[in-house]
Protein backbone atom coordinates (compact mmCIF):
# COMPACT_ATOMS: atom_id res chain seq x y z
CA UNK A 1 0.00 0.00 0.00
CA UNK A 2 1.38 3.53 -0.87
CA UNK A 3 0.20 7.45 -1.80
CA UNK A 4 -1.60 10.12 -0.12
CA UNK A 5 -4.29 7.41 1.44
CA UNK A 6 -2.66 5.41 3.76
CA UNK A 7 -5.21 3.28 5.57
CA UNK A 8 -3.89 4.21 9.66
CA UNK A 9 -5.09 1.22 10.85
CA UNK A 10 -3.72 -0.92 8.82
CA UNK A 11 -0.32 1.07 8.98
CA UNK A 12 -0.17 0.71 13.03
CA UNK A 13 -0.97 -3.13 12.03
CA UNK A 14 2.00 -3.49 10.13
CA UNK A 15 4.33 -1.42 12.42
CA UNK A 16 3.32 -4.34 15.63
CA UNK A 17 4.82 -6.95 13.24
CA UNK A 18 8.27 -5.35 14.85
CA UNK A 19 8.75 -7.20 18.44
CA UNK A 20 9.29 -4.70 21.27
CA UNK A 21 10.06 -4.95 24.77
CA UNK A 22 7.54 -2.60 27.36
CA UNK A 23 8.82 0.02 29.26
CA UNK A 24 6.89 2.43 31.67
CA UNK A 25 8.16 6.15 31.47
CA UNK A 26 8.12 8.32 34.47
CA UNK A 27 8.82 11.98 35.88
CA UNK A 28 7.74 14.27 38.52
CA UNK A 29 5.42 16.69 37.36
CA UNK A 30 5.54 20.31 38.08
CA UNK A 31 3.15 19.97 41.17
CA UNK A 32 5.48 16.88 42.40
CA UNK A 33 3.14 14.14 41.08
CA UNK A 34 4.57 11.18 39.98
CA UNK A 35 3.49 10.85 36.38
CA UNK A 36 3.99 8.19 33.62
CA UNK A 37 2.65 5.99 30.79
CA UNK A 38 3.15 2.38 29.25
CA UNK A 39 5.31 3.00 26.01
CA UNK A 40 7.01 -0.06 23.45
CA UNK A 41 8.41 3.13 21.38
CA UNK A 42 11.75 2.71 23.08
CA UNK A 43 14.66 2.81 21.09
CA UNK A 44 18.48 3.47 22.44
CA UNK A 45 20.20 5.66 20.52
CA UNK A 46 23.53 6.24 21.29
CA UNK A 47 26.75 5.53 23.75
CA UNK A 48 28.71 8.32 23.61
CA UNK A 49 26.80 10.33 25.01
CA UNK A 50 24.58 8.08 26.36
CA UNK A 51 21.01 8.68 24.83
CA UNK A 52 17.91 6.93 24.47
CA UNK A 53 14.32 7.92 22.98
CA UNK A 54 11.04 7.29 23.37
CA UNK A 55 7.36 8.48 21.68
CA UNK A 56 4.89 10.12 23.37
CA UNK A 57 1.10 10.68 21.98
CA UNK A 58 0.06 14.32 22.06
CA UNK A 59 -3.02 12.78 23.20
CA UNK A 60 -1.74 12.21 26.07
CA UNK A 61 -2.97 13.57 28.97
CA UNK A 62 0.12 13.90 30.22
CA UNK A 63 1.75 15.65 27.35
CA UNK A 64 1.99 18.68 28.99
CA UNK A 65 3.26 17.66 32.02
CA UNK A 66 5.65 15.00 30.22
CA UNK A 67 7.43 17.66 27.96
CA UNK A 68 7.88 20.36 30.54
CA UNK A 69 10.13 18.37 32.99
CA UNK A 70 13.76 18.38 33.24
CA UNK A 71 13.59 14.74 33.46
CA UNK A 72 12.17 11.40 33.16
CA UNK A 73 12.83 7.70 33.80
CA UNK A 74 12.59 4.82 31.39
CA UNK A 75 11.39 1.62 33.41
CA UNK A 76 12.23 -1.79 31.28
CA UNK A 77 9.08 -4.01 32.49
CA UNK A 78 10.14 -7.23 33.94
CA UNK A 79 8.69 -10.52 32.51
CA UNK A 80 6.18 -10.37 35.11
CA UNK A 81 5.36 -7.52 35.02
CA UNK A 82 2.23 -7.16 32.38
CA UNK A 83 -0.06 -5.93 34.89
CA UNK A 84 2.43 -3.26 35.25
CA UNK A 85 2.11 -2.64 31.41
CA UNK A 86 -1.77 -2.20 31.89
CA UNK A 87 -1.91 -0.03 34.73
CA UNK A 88 -0.22 2.47 33.23
CA UNK A 89 -1.78 2.39 29.78
CA UNK A 90 -5.27 2.60 31.26
CA UNK A 91 -6.87 6.00 32.54
CA UNK A 92 -6.36 4.82 36.36
CA UNK A 93 -5.93 7.75 38.53
CA UNK A 94 -3.16 6.80 40.56
CA UNK A 95 -1.21 4.72 38.53
CA UNK A 96 1.65 4.71 41.27
CA UNK A 97 -0.39 3.43 43.96
CA UNK A 98 -0.03 -0.52 42.82
CA UNK A 99 3.52 -0.15 42.23
CA UNK A 100 6.14 0.01 44.51
CA UNK A 101 8.68 2.71 43.63
CA UNK A 102 11.39 5.20 44.53
CA UNK A 103 12.99 8.40 43.06
CA UNK A 104 16.56 6.93 40.87
CA UNK A 105 19.52 9.18 41.05
CA UNK A 106 18.39 12.18 38.77
CA UNK A 107 14.74 12.56 40.38
CA UNK A 108 12.16 10.55 38.45
CA UNK A 109 10.42 7.80 40.10
CA UNK A 110 12.02 4.35 39.08
CA UNK A 111 9.80 1.11 39.18
CA UNK A 112 10.31 -1.97 42.13
CA UNK A 113 11.48 -5.57 39.99
CA UNK A 114 12.11 -4.08 36.75
CA UNK A 115 14.24 -5.75 34.15
CA UNK A 116 15.92 -2.38 33.96
CA UNK A 117 15.64 1.55 34.54
CA UNK A 118 17.19 4.73 32.82
CA UNK A 119 16.88 7.70 34.82
CA UNK A 120 17.85 10.64 32.30
CA UNK A 121 17.94 14.23 31.76
CA UNK A 122 15.94 15.68 28.82
CA UNK A 123 17.93 16.75 25.94
CA UNK A 124 15.65 17.43 23.00
CA UNK A 125 12.13 16.98 22.85
CA UNK A 126 11.13 16.90 18.87
CA UNK A 127 7.96 17.54 17.24
CA UNK A 128 7.02 14.32 15.29
CA UNK A 129 3.43 14.32 13.88
CA UNK A 130 0.89 13.24 16.22
CA UNK A 131 4.12 12.52 18.42
CA UNK A 132 6.62 14.23 20.15
CA UNK A 133 10.06 12.55 20.36
CA UNK A 134 11.35 12.69 24.16
CA UNK A 135 15.36 12.57 23.82
CA UNK A 136 16.76 11.40 27.28
CA UNK A 137 20.31 11.78 28.19
CA UNK A 138 20.94 9.10 30.60
CA UNK A 139 22.04 10.11 34.14
CA UNK A 140 21.82 6.95 36.14
CA UNK A 141 20.95 3.40 34.97
CA UNK A 142 20.66 -0.16 36.71
CA UNK A 143 20.72 -3.61 35.23
CA UNK A 144 18.71 -6.49 37.27
CA UNK A 145 19.09 -10.05 36.14
CA UNK A 146 14.80 -10.27 35.18
CA UNK A 147 14.37 -10.89 31.43
CA UNK A 148 11.88 -8.70 29.88
CA UNK A 149 8.59 -8.68 28.78
CA UNK A 150 7.74 -8.84 25.28
CA UNK A 151 5.32 -6.88 22.90
CA UNK A 152 3.94 -8.09 19.67
CA UNK A 153 0.97 -7.15 17.46
CA UNK A 154 -0.99 -6.03 20.09
CA UNK A 155 -0.33 -8.93 22.78
CA UNK A 156 2.36 -9.51 25.71
CA UNK A 157 4.89 -12.46 25.08
CA UNK A 158 7.45 -13.95 27.24
CA UNK A 159 10.86 -14.20 25.23
CA UNK A 160 12.71 -16.55 27.60
CA UNK A 161 9.97 -19.04 27.85
CA UNK A 162 9.28 -18.93 24.36
CA UNK A 163 13.09 -19.56 23.56
CA UNK A 164 12.76 -22.52 25.88
CA UNK A 165 10.16 -24.37 24.44
CA UNK A 166 11.46 -23.48 20.61
CA UNK A 167 14.74 -24.90 21.76
CA UNK A 168 13.49 -28.08 23.00
CA UNK A 169 10.84 -28.85 20.33
CA UNK A 170 13.80 -28.61 17.97
CA UNK A 171 15.92 -30.62 20.08
CA UNK A 172 12.91 -33.26 19.69
CA UNK A 173 12.45 -33.90 23.49
CA UNK A 174 9.24 -32.09 23.66
CA UNK A 175 6.13 -33.72 26.23
CA UNK A 176 3.04 -31.19 25.73
CA UNK A 177 0.61 -31.46 28.59
CA UNK A 178 -2.44 -29.54 29.41
CA UNK A 179 -4.91 -28.52 32.45
CA UNK A 180 -8.23 -28.64 30.53
CA UNK A 181 -10.67 -26.13 32.50
CA UNK A 182 -14.26 -26.36 31.67
CA UNK A 183 -16.58 -24.29 34.32
CA UNK A 184 -14.61 -25.39 37.90
CA UNK A 185 -13.59 -28.54 37.01
CA UNK A 186 -10.34 -30.07 35.07
CA UNK A 187 -10.27 -33.21 32.93
CA UNK A 188 -7.76 -35.72 34.01
CA UNK A 189 -7.20 -39.39 32.72
CA UNK A 190 -7.23 -42.02 34.62
CA UNK A 191 -9.37 -43.72 37.42
CA UNK A 192 -7.69 -44.72 40.71
CA UNK A 193 -4.44 -42.94 39.75
CA UNK A 194 -4.47 -39.61 37.38
CA UNK A 195 -2.53 -37.87 34.84
CA UNK A 196 -3.25 -35.14 32.46
CA UNK A 197 -3.18 -35.69 28.62
CA UNK A 198 -0.64 -34.80 26.53
CA UNK A 199 1.32 -36.17 23.49
CA UNK A 200 5.55 -36.30 22.73
CA UNK A 201 6.07 -34.12 19.75
CA UNK A 202 9.18 -34.31 17.95
CA UNK A 203 8.60 -32.72 14.75
CA UNK A 204 5.93 -30.58 13.21
CA UNK A 205 4.04 -28.26 15.02
CA UNK A 206 4.01 -28.69 18.75
CA UNK A 207 0.79 -26.77 19.56
CA UNK A 208 -1.08 -28.19 16.48
CA UNK A 209 -0.14 -31.51 17.52
CA UNK A 210 -1.57 -30.90 21.52
CA UNK A 211 -4.61 -29.70 20.79
CA UNK A 212 -5.38 -32.72 18.15
CA UNK A 213 -4.49 -35.04 20.89
CA UNK A 214 -6.69 -33.18 23.37
CA UNK A 215 -9.49 -33.50 20.99
CA UNK A 216 -9.10 -36.94 20.33
CA UNK A 217 -8.75 -37.79 24.17
CA UNK A 218 -11.88 -35.95 25.32
CA UNK A 219 -13.77 -35.87 22.21
CA UNK A 220 -14.60 -32.07 22.83
CA UNK A 221 -13.39 -28.49 20.65
CA UNK A 222 -10.20 -27.70 22.64
CA UNK A 223 -9.03 -24.01 22.81
CA UNK A 224 -5.16 -23.73 24.12
CA UNK A 225 -4.89 -20.45 26.40
CA UNK A 226 -2.22 -19.85 28.66
CA UNK A 227 1.36 -21.29 29.09
CA UNK A 228 1.62 -22.63 32.77
CA UNK A 229 4.63 -24.88 33.42
CA UNK A 230 8.09 -25.36 31.97
CA UNK A 231 10.64 -28.23 33.62
CA UNK A 232 13.36 -30.48 32.54
CA UNK A 233 12.33 -34.22 33.95
CA UNK A 234 15.52 -35.20 35.27
CA UNK A 235 14.53 -38.84 34.71
CA UNK A 236 13.63 -39.08 30.76
CA UNK A 237 15.45 -35.92 29.71
CA UNK A 238 12.50 -34.51 28.15
CA UNK A 239 11.49 -31.14 28.14
CA UNK A 240 7.75 -30.66 29.78
CA UNK A 241 5.49 -27.72 28.91
CA UNK A 242 1.96 -27.65 30.42
CA UNK A 243 -0.70 -25.20 28.59
CA UNK A 244 -3.78 -24.38 30.42
CA UNK A 245 -6.89 -25.06 27.97
CA UNK A 246 -10.42 -24.51 27.54
CA UNK A 247 -13.12 -27.58 26.93
CA UNK A 248 -16.30 -26.93 24.80
CA UNK A 249 -19.91 -28.41 25.95
CA UNK A 250 -20.49 -32.23 25.40
CA UNK A 251 -20.18 -35.51 27.15
CA UNK A 252 -15.92 -36.80 27.32
CA UNK A 253 -15.18 -39.89 25.51
CA UNK A 254 -12.40 -40.42 27.92
CA UNK A 255 -11.27 -39.58 31.35
CA UNK A 256 -13.34 -37.61 33.52
CA UNK A 257 -14.02 -33.55 34.66
CA UNK A 258 -12.91 -33.88 38.55
CA UNK A 259 -14.38 -30.65 40.57
CA UNK A 260 -10.86 -28.66 40.98
CA UNK A 261 -12.05 -28.48 45.17
CA UNK A 262 -11.42 -32.34 44.60
CA UNK A 263 -8.04 -32.11 43.20
CA UNK A 264 -6.32 -32.26 46.37
CA UNK A 265 -8.09 -35.75 47.41
CA UNK A 266 -6.82 -37.27 43.70
CA UNK A 267 -3.94 -39.79 43.27
CA UNK A 268 -1.23 -38.81 40.62
CA UNK A 269 0.88 -40.68 38.61
CA UNK A 270 3.69 -38.69 38.91
CA UNK A 271 5.03 -36.03 41.16
CA UNK A 272 5.13 -33.48 38.74
CA UNK A 273 1.73 -33.91 37.98
CA UNK A 274 0.54 -33.49 41.49
CA UNK A 275 2.90 -30.28 41.78
CA UNK A 276 1.31 -29.15 38.69
CA UNK A 277 -2.43 -29.58 39.93
CA UNK A 278 -2.04 -28.80 43.47
CA UNK A 279 -0.66 -25.42 42.39
CA UNK A 280 -3.84 -25.19 39.81
CA UNK A 281 -5.54 -26.03 42.89
CA UNK A 282 -4.33 -23.35 44.91
CA UNK A 283 -4.27 -20.73 42.31
CA UNK A 284 -7.68 -20.96 41.02
CA UNK A 285 -9.03 -20.81 44.80
CA UNK A 286 -7.31 -16.93 44.77
CA UNK A 287 -8.02 -16.42 40.82
CA UNK A 288 -4.14 -15.64 40.50
CA UNK A 289 -2.43 -18.04 38.18
CA UNK A 290 1.60 -17.95 37.46
CA UNK A 291 3.71 -19.80 35.46
CA UNK A 292 6.28 -22.32 36.69
CA UNK A 293 10.03 -22.56 34.98
CA UNK A 294 12.17 -24.81 36.63
CA UNK A 295 13.18 -29.03 36.53
CA UNK A 296 11.03 -31.45 38.42
CA UNK A 297 12.10 -30.75 41.64
CA UNK A 298 12.75 -26.75 41.88
CA UNK A 299 11.91 -23.51 40.00
CA UNK A 300 9.81 -20.57 40.80
CA UNK A 301 7.02 -19.35 39.56
CA UNK A 302 6.77 -16.17 38.15
CA UNK A 303 3.71 -14.52 38.50
CA UNK A 304 0.78 -13.56 36.06
CA UNK A 305 -1.62 -10.52 36.89
CA UNK A 306 -5.14 -11.49 38.01
CA UNK A 307 -7.69 -12.42 36.21
CA UNK A 308 -9.93 -9.30 35.15
C1 LIG B 1 2.29 -2.12 25.10
C2 LIG B 1 1.91 -0.68 24.97
C3 LIG B 1 2.78 0.22 24.39
C4 LIG B 1 2.45 1.57 24.28
N1 LIG B 1 3.36 2.43 23.73
C5 LIG B 1 3.09 3.76 23.68
C6 LIG B 1 4.08 4.67 23.21
O1 LIG B 1 5.18 4.28 22.83
N2 LIG B 1 3.76 5.98 23.20
C7 LIG B 1 2.56 6.46 23.64
O2 LIG B 1 2.33 7.66 23.60
N3 LIG B 1 1.58 5.60 24.09
C8 LIG B 1 1.84 4.26 24.14
N4 LIG B 1 0.91 3.41 24.62
C9 LIG B 1 -0.38 3.93 25.05
C10 LIG B 1 -0.32 4.64 26.40
O3 LIG B 1 0.31 3.85 27.39
C11 LIG B 1 -1.73 4.97 26.85
O4 LIG B 1 -2.37 5.71 25.85
C12 LIG B 1 -1.81 5.69 28.14
O5 LIG B 1 -3.14 5.71 28.54
C13 LIG B 1 -1.36 7.11 28.07
O6 LIG B 1 -1.68 7.62 29.34
P1 LIG B 1 -1.98 9.15 29.64
O7 LIG B 1 -2.96 9.62 28.62
O8 LIG B 1 -2.50 9.12 31.02
O9 LIG B 1 -0.64 9.79 29.51
C14 LIG B 1 1.22 2.05 24.74
C15 LIG B 1 0.33 1.14 25.34
C16 LIG B 1 0.68 -0.20 25.47
C17 LIG B 1 -0.29 -1.16 26.13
Amino acid sequence: MNGAALDPRALRNAFGAFATGVTVVTAIADDGRPIGFTANSFTSVSLDPPLLLVCLSRTSRSFDAMTRTKGFAVNILADAQKDVSNTFARPIEDRFATVEWTRGPFGSPVLAGVAAWFDCRVEKIVDAGDHGVLLGRVEAFHDSDRNGLGYFRGGYFNPTLDARAVSAASAGHLHLGAVIERQDEVFLLGDAVRSLPGCDVDHGEPLAALQAKLEEVTGLPITIGFLYSVYAAEGNGRQHIVYRALAGEGPVRSGAFVPVDRLAQQRFDSQPTADVLNRFAMESSIGNFGVYVGNETAGRVLSIPRKA
